[in-house]
C-alpha cells in the first residue's frame, strides 16, 4: 500500500523501519559505503532549506498477525525547487521487480504534475539497477560526474602536511568548523557565484548570496550534518581567494562527503586549491575521531581537480549521473502503460 507520508509526525518505528530498508539497499547496490545511523534521521528526512517542499510516500507491508504495523518497503520523495522536482526512490531488495517503484514513481509524479512543475530530476548511481530503472521510464542522461573516494589510513600525513604549507605568499588559510564567521559570509559568498557557470549543469541551485548561504548552513545543521570550511584569504584585499567545504553527516559520520572547493580566478596558479584541500584533511582528522574515509564527485571535465584529487589519493569509485524527464511525458507514459 503507497501513502502520503510526513517524516515530521511518523512514528520512530516508522522512521527505524525506513532505515532498514535504506541499509538494505545500500548493502546490495553500494555495498562499499558505510551503512547509516538512525542519529538525526527524522530531521534528515524532513528538514529543508526556505522555499522548498519535500514531499514523501512510503509503500508499508500489511500488518503483522499480531497487528503490529508492517514493515516500510519503499519510499519516494520529491524535493520542488525551482521549477524542477528532484526525486528519489528505494524499494527495499526484497520487493524488486514487481512494479512498486514504478508505482512510487507515478504516485510522486503525478503530484510534481499537479503542483504546475515542469520536469522531474534524480541522481542515478552508475552500476546500480536504478540505471535500467529511469531509463526504462524514459528518463534521459543530463550529465555525468565521477565519484572518487579518499581512505584515510592509505594517507601520508607528512607529504600532505608540506602541501598544506605550499601556498604563495600573501594569502593565509583559516580553518572553520561549522561553517564560515559571520564576518566573512558576504566574501564567502561572493567566492561561490565564481562557479555559477561550472555548477549549472547540477540539481541544487548553489548558495550565492549571503542570505541563502546562511539558510543552507542552517539547514545542514538541523539535519544533522557538520559543515568544515578551510578558506584562503588574500591578504591584500580581504577577498577569499579559494575555499573548500566537507560535511560530516551524523548520519554516516565515518564517510564525509566534500561539497564545492572554488579558487577564484584571479587566484589561480598559487596552490591554494591543493592547501586548502590538504589542511582540511588535516583538521578533519584531529576533529572527527570517526571518520575513515571522505568522498568527492567531480565533472569528467574538470582536470585540474582531478589531478589534485588524485595526488591527494583519491581512487574514482564510480560514475553518478543526473537523469531528467518532462512531468507531463512521465505520468501520460506510466499511466498509458498500466
Ligand atoms: C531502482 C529501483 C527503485 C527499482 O525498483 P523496482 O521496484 O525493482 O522497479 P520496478 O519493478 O517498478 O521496475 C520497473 C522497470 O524498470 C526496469 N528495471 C528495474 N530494475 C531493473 C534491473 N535490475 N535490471 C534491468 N531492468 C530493471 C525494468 O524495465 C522494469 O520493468 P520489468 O520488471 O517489467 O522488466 C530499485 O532498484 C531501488 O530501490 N534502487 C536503489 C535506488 C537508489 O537510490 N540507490 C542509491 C543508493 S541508496
Amino acid at each position: 500500500m503507497v501513502r502520503e507520508w510526513d517524516p515530521r509526525n511518523a512514528s520512530s518505528a516508522e522512521i527505524a523501519s525506513l532505515l532498514d530498508t535504506l541499509n538494505a539497499v545500500l548493502a546490495a547496490d553500494l555495498p562499499q559505503d558505510p551503512p547509516w545511523r538512525e542519529s538525526s534521521m527524522r530531521e534528515y528526512l524532513a528538514e529543508v532549506m526556505p522555499g522548498e517542499r519535500r514531499i514523501s510516500w512510503v509503500a508499508q507491508a500489511e500488518p503483522a498477525a499480531d497487528g503490529s504495523p508492517g514493515a516500510i518497503l519503499g519510499h519516494v520523495h520529491v524535493l520542488l525547487l525551482g521549477d524542477i522536482g528532484v526525486l528519489e526512490v528505494l524499494v527495499h531488495p526484497s520487493e524488486r521487480r514487481t512494479g512498486l517503484g514504478r508505482d512510487l514513481v507515478l504516485t510522486a509524479a503525478r503530484r510534481v504534475y499537479q503542483e504546475g512543475f515542469q520536469s522531474i530530476g534524480v541522481e542515478v548511481v552508475g552500476d546500480t539497477p536504478a540505471v535500467a530503472f529511469y531509463e526504462s521510464l524514459g528518463f534521459s542522461k543530463e550529465y555525468v560526474e565521477t565519484r572518487s573516494v579518499l581512505d584515510l589510513s592509505g594517507v601520508d600525513w607528512a607529504e600532505l602536511s608540506e602541501m598544506a604549507t605550499g601556498i604563495s605568499a600573501g594569502y593565509h588559510l583559516q580553518f572553520h568548523p561549522g561553517g564560515p564567521p559571520d564576518e566573512l559570509i558576504e566574501a564567502y559568498a561572493r567566492a561561490k557565484a565564481e562557479v555559477r557557470d561550472v555548477e549549472d549543469g547540477e540539481l541544487r541551485p548553489s548558495s550565492y548570496d549571503p542570505q541563502r548561504l546562511r539558510d543552507s548552513l542552517d539547514c545542514l545543521h538541523r539535519r544533522g550534518m557538520k559543515p568544515y570550511i578551510v578558506l584562503a584569504l588574500h591578504e591584500q584585499t580581504g577577498e577569499v581567494a579559494g575555499l573548500t567545504e566537507v560535511v560530516v553527516p551524523v548520519q554516516h559520520p565515518t564517510r564525509a562527503d566534500q561539497y564545492d572547493t572554488i579558487v577564484v580566478q584571479d587566484h589561480r596558479g598559487y596552490g591554494i586549491d591543493r592547501a586548502i584541500k590538504a589542511r582540511m584533511l588535516m583538521e578533519l582528522r584531529s576533529a572527527e575521531a570517526e571518520l575513515t574515509e571522505v568522498q568527492t564527485w567531480n565533472a569528467q571535465a574538470n582536470e585540474a581537480m582531478l589531478k589534485v584529487n588524485a595526488e591527494l589519493g583519491y581512487r574514482p569509485d564510480r560514475e553518478w549521473c543526473e537523469y531528467s524527464i518532462d512531468v507531463a511525458e512521465l505520468v501520460h507514459r506510466l499511466d498509458a502503460g498500466r
